[in-house]
This record gives structure tokens, C-alpha cells and sequence, in this order.
């Protein structure tokens, strides 16, 4: 089996639900759910059950569609209003993706747009086009990504990433290693791919190891605190990353251990990148201090994946779930419309990032 053939996000063929992979019991377990409540979609993706910024956007766009569909009334202003509301609701499970606001606000959009010319039947059906237009656009995204990523890679490199951007974290294919994916097809079998094991979620060994190790790429995995000695060590040769937001001076917001990763890159000289659609670039924001950092439960580090408590009782614990990399440590940010190199504010332009 190889992790590229499962879906992290799709529309039922009934409509009425949509199917995700239940990301936290991987690699062990592949289990799909069927959600259709607005609060249980709320529930998988504050759990991380979907997870990853595009992904989360795609669940998002869909349950806003279902909580749509399900809202029983022929009066497009009561049922605006209740979309809106849904829409406050779904936006709430995390605060530092940009995808789930930005596919929320997409679905509004739409809504607004077409309210005077439309019944609630057929608002219903151009929601759920607009969703399926955000999964299929994220998949030819994801595709130009690893294209711009391909073309930094050279036979035999060495690849560190932190997290999970790869295929499970979007529609298809994944951001940092859409690249991987895209040297395979074009037959190069002699990358190496270094995962993080990312704590305290370990989406680098669970779901990148996972990734990597089921599509034949040979895969190491290190714990956090091996990068340094592995990049010493001339293991790396290029660092690719995936985030949750960039602001508009390049700064950005990933998986918390990025930031580390970047200093440790620079000191030993290795290019670092940072791939996002351009859908997570935010220009509303002028630097990376403006990006709110979801703060999780201490149980993450103090007890979750061992078989006993491994702290101290009582004992305080910070758990950040994202970091902010500052952009003077970024090489280049991969779009897929192209690759920004600093000035990042000019480069955005340049590409039409608006
Ligand atoms: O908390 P997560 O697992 O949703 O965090 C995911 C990351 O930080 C990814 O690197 C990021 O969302 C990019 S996914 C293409």
C-alpha cells in the first residue's frame, strides 16, 4: 500500500457526508469516518484528525456545504444566516491555518454572490461545487509545488523535513513533498528523505515516515534533536518544510520546531524552503508577530504515546503548537505559481499573489 492512494478528504457519493482518514490512528490503523454534524467536522479537526493547513481547509469548505445542506428552510436570508453562523462555528477549531479561514470566507463569498439570484436548492448545489472546486484546485496546487520544488533537486540529495506536508496534509501529494512525488514519476529513485519525528504529535513519524516509506523512498527517521548532528553530519542537502501561514514580509508560521530547524539549516549552510500555496500566503498581516499560535493541551507532552505519565505531576508545562521561522532564515517560499525569493513582499507581487 502506498500512502498517495488514501484520501485524506472527500464528498460521499450520497453528498450527504464527507470521508476522512482518521489521521491520528495512522500508521497502525487505516480507518475512514463519515461525518456529517457540524460538530463532529469541528471535533476532527481540533483532534487533528484532519489536519495539515490545505486539508483543513478542504474539511472546512465541505462542512460548511453539509451544515448548508442541512438547514431546512426556503428563505435565503434565514439560511444565510445559519451558514454564516455554521461558518463562525467551523472557523473556531484552530486558529493558526489560514485555509480554514481562507476556504470559510470562499464559501461565504460564493454565498453572498449569488443569494439574490439563486433559490436555497440550487445554493445548496453551488456550495458543493465551490467545495469540490477547492479539493480538485488543491490538488493541481499541490502538483506545481512539487514541479517548482523537482527543479531544486539534484540526484542523491538529502531531504530533512519537520511534520507532515505531505499528501495526507492536503487533497493529494502534499506541499514539502509533492517534490518526492514528483522525482518519482520522473523516475529518480535515489533521493533520501530525513523526517523529524515532530513532538509532541509526531506527525513526522506517524504520517511523513509513513508517506515517504510507502511510496519505495528510502526514509530515516530522527528525533528533533538529531537535526543538528544529521545536517553536521552532511546527510542534508536541502530542507523543505510546509506552513501555516506566511505574512506578507515572509515570515511564517509552521509545525512548532520549524524555527529550529531554520537556524540549525543556516548555521550549516543548507538551503531551507518553505512551500505554500498561495492560498496560505496572508497579506493581511505584515509580519510573523501577528500570527495567533494555537496553544494545546499539556497532556500532548506529559502523557500522550507513553504508556505512563512521563512528567512530573503538577509540573508546568508550555505546549505551542506552531512556531514562527523568521524570514531572513528562508531561502525561497515554493507557490504554485512560482518560486519567491526575498524580498518576499516584492516577490509576492511579482507572482500575482494578491
Ligand atoms: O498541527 P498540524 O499537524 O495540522 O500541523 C501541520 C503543519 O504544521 C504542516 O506543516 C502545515 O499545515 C503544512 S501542510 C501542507
Amino acid at each position: 500500500m502506498n500512502a498517495l492512494s488514501l484520501d485524506s478528504v472527500v464528498l460521499a457519493d450520497n453528498q450527504k457526508e464527507m470521508i476522512i482518514l482518521d489521521q491520528t490512528l495512522l500508521p497502525g490503523e487505516v480507518k475512514y469516518l463519515h461525518l456529517s454534524r457540524a460538530e463532529d467536522i469541528w471535533e476532527a479537526i481540533y483532534t487533528l484528525r484532519v489536519r495539515g493547513a490545505p486539508a483543513i481547509g478542504v474539511a472546512a469548505a465541505y462542512g460548511l456545504y453539509l451544515a448548508a445542506d442541512q438547514t431546512e428552510t426556503d428563505d435565503m436570508d434565514a439560511f444565510c444566516a445559519r451558514v454564516r453562523e455554521k461558518k463562525d462555528y467551523l472557523n473556531s477549531a484552530r486558529p493558526t491555518a489560514v485555509n480554514l479561514s481562507w476556504a470559510l470566507n470562499r464559501m461565504e463569498r460564493v454565498m453572498e454572490e449569488n443569494r439574490d439570484r439563486l433559490s436555497v436548492a440550487q445554493m445548496k448545489d453551488r456550495l458543493r461545487e465551490e467545495a469540490d472546486a477547492i479539493r480538485a484546485e488543491d490538488i493541481a496546487i499541490s502538483r506545481s509545488i512539487g514541479r517548482y520544488g523537482f527543479e531544486l533537486l539534484h540526484h542523491g540529495d538529502g531531504i530533512l523535513t519537520h511534520c507532515n506536508a505531505g499528501t495526507l496534509a492536503t487533497a493529494k501529494y502534499g506541499t514539502a513533498l509533492a517534490p518526492v512525488y514528483i522525482a518519482l514519476e520522473e523516475g529518480w529513485n535515489d533521493l533520501r528523505v530525513y523526517c523529524d519525528e515532530t513532538r509532541p504529535l509526531l506527525q513526522g513519524a506517524r504520517l511523513s515516515a509513513f508517506e515517504m516509506q510507502t511510496a519505495g523512498v528510502d526514509t530515516t527517521l530522527i528525533c528533533d534533536n538529531m537535526a543538528s548532528i544529521t545536517m553536521k553530519r552532511g546527510k542534508i542537502d536541502i530542507v523543505f518544510v510546509g506552513c501555516d501561514r506566511v505574512a506578507a514580509n515572509g515570515d511564517f508560521a509552521n509545525k512548532i520546531g520549524t524555527s529550529g530547524v531554520a537556524i540549525l539549516a543556516r548555521h550549516y549552510g543548507i538551503p531551507l524552503y518553505c512551500c505554500a500555496p498561495s492560498s496560505t500566503i496572508d497579506l493581511s498581516i505584515a509580519t510573523g508577530d501577528d500570527i495567533v499560535i494555537e496553544e494545546r493541551k499539556p497532556e500532548e507532552v506529559t502523557e500522550m504515546w507513553y504508556k505512563q505519565r512521563m512528567a512530573p505531576a503538577g509540573v508546568k508545562v508550555d505546549n505551542p503548537a506552531f512556531d514562527v521561522t523568521d524570514h531572513q532564515l528562508v531561502t525561497g517560499i515554493i507557490t504554485e505559481k512560482g518560486i519567491a525569493y526575498p524580498p518576499f513582499d516584492k516577490a509576492f507581487a511579482r507572482l500575482g499573489i494578491k
